[in-house]
């Protein structure tokens, strides 16, 4: 009796499983055709891309090869733009790649469409339709406006391209069928108004990575409650490093900090982008981006500040340079 009770609930079970694999692997991912035409590629829009994709919004923390034995990881100027194989020490599910988005038309997107770029970009949607592991934060820059979007796609058309191939993303199998629900097509978006600091600031906030790298990650998902908290680990071949609490709390987080503080703290690496970083060792090394964002504006740096001081102060003692 109780062995034939246990064998229908096992296969109530496999039947339960099996049935949630099939709905989610027949699932289909939302996706949008890309838009038509090209990014008019005039000078201001070049530069300003070039900008938010080296600096604001740091695209090559991920999409460049970089050098780790110096402070801060410099971009290599060899492979700016032309990708990065994510390290096993980062313990993601599978091997993850930043793909190569230099204008060569075979290992880069020389044959994509603009609208190709920018979907991939806001959609979280590859050329091929394939939905991209959302450590591309595409959850974050849904909300880019559509003139900025423009520029990043301007400036890496500008690239020089560089040929490196890399081995494809292969996702694990049951992560794989998870993220399909993760994309959301972003349609036309507006620039927010730069004058309202605290919404700029929010804007920001999300487009550099501040809520994403200082927020704690749990099972594959950030752990909302505790927004700016910091807590998150990150582990590379080159080191370990844990981000800051950032939240207003005034003896775990920024709290105590001025606003001209705040901004000191991103200038005072304004010296290494020009005389270049020094080298470090483990105990030294970290991927809070200070060499691209010490070159942000006092108004873009004014307005996160302005941003993270409307938050809830949590009190979470974070050391950010674990024991090597
Ligand atoms: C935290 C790391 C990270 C950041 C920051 C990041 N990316 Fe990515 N990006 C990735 C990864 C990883 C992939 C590949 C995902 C996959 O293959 O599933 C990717 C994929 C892409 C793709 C799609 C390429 C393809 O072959 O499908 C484009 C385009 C892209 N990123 C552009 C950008 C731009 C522009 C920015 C800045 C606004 C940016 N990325 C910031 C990690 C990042
Ligand atoms: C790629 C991950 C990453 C991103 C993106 C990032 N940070 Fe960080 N941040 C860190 C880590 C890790 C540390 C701790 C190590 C250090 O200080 O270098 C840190 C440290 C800091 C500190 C120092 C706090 C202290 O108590 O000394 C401030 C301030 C800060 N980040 C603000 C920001 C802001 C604002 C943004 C968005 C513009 C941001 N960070 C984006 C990872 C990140």
């Amino acid at each position: 009796m109780l062995k034939k009770f246990l064998l229908l609930t096992f296969l109530a079970l496999l039947l339960a499983i099996g049935g949630a694999l099939g709905y989610l692997s027949l699932r289909q991912p939302a996706v949008q055709p890309p838009r038509q035409g090209s990014v008019p590629m005039t000078e201001d829009r070049v530069a300003r891309g070039k900008y938010l994709f080296e600096n604001l919004y740091h695209c090559s923390s991920c999409h460049s090869e970089r050098d780790f034995s110096r402070f801060g990881g410099p971009t290599v100027e060899s492979g700016r733009g032309a990708g990065w194989v994510m390290p096993p020490e980062l313990g993601l599910p599978g091997r993850i790649v930043a793909s190569n988005l230099t204008p060569d038309p075979e290992t880069g997107l020389g044959s994509w469409t603009d609208g190709e770029k920018i979907r991939a970009i806001r959609d979280g949607i590859s050329r091929d339709g394939r939905v991209l592991f959302p450590m591309m934060p595409y959850e974050f820059y849904r909300e880019m406006a559509d003139e900025e979007a423009e520029a990043i796609v301007a400036y890496l058309n500008s690239l020089p391209p560089v040929r490196r191939r890399h081995p494809a993303t292969k996702i694990a199998f049951v992560p794989a069928l998870l993220i399909k629900s993760v994309p959301r097509p972003a349609g036309t978006v507006a620039m927010p108004d730069t004058g309202d600091r605290v919404r700029y600031g929010e804007y920001l906030a999300k487009m550099s990575g501040c809520i994403e790298c200082h927020t704690p990650f749990v099972r594959g998902e950030l752990l909302l409650e505790q927004k700016l908290a910091g807590g998150r680990r990150f582990d590379l071949p080159a080191g370990s490093v844990v981000s800051a609490n950032i939240t207003p709390d005034p003896s775990t987080g920024i709290g105590g900090w001025t606003e001209e503080q705040f901004i000191e703290k991103f200038y005072q690496y304004r010296d290494y982008v020009e005389n270049g970083p020094p080298a470090v060792d483990a105990q030294g090394f970290t991927i809070m981006p200070w060499l691209n964002l010490s070159q942000a504006s006092r108004e873009e740096l004014g307005a996160m500040y302005a941003y993270l001081m409307t938050q809830p102060a949590i009190r979470n003692p974070v050391e950010t340079h674990p024991a090597q």
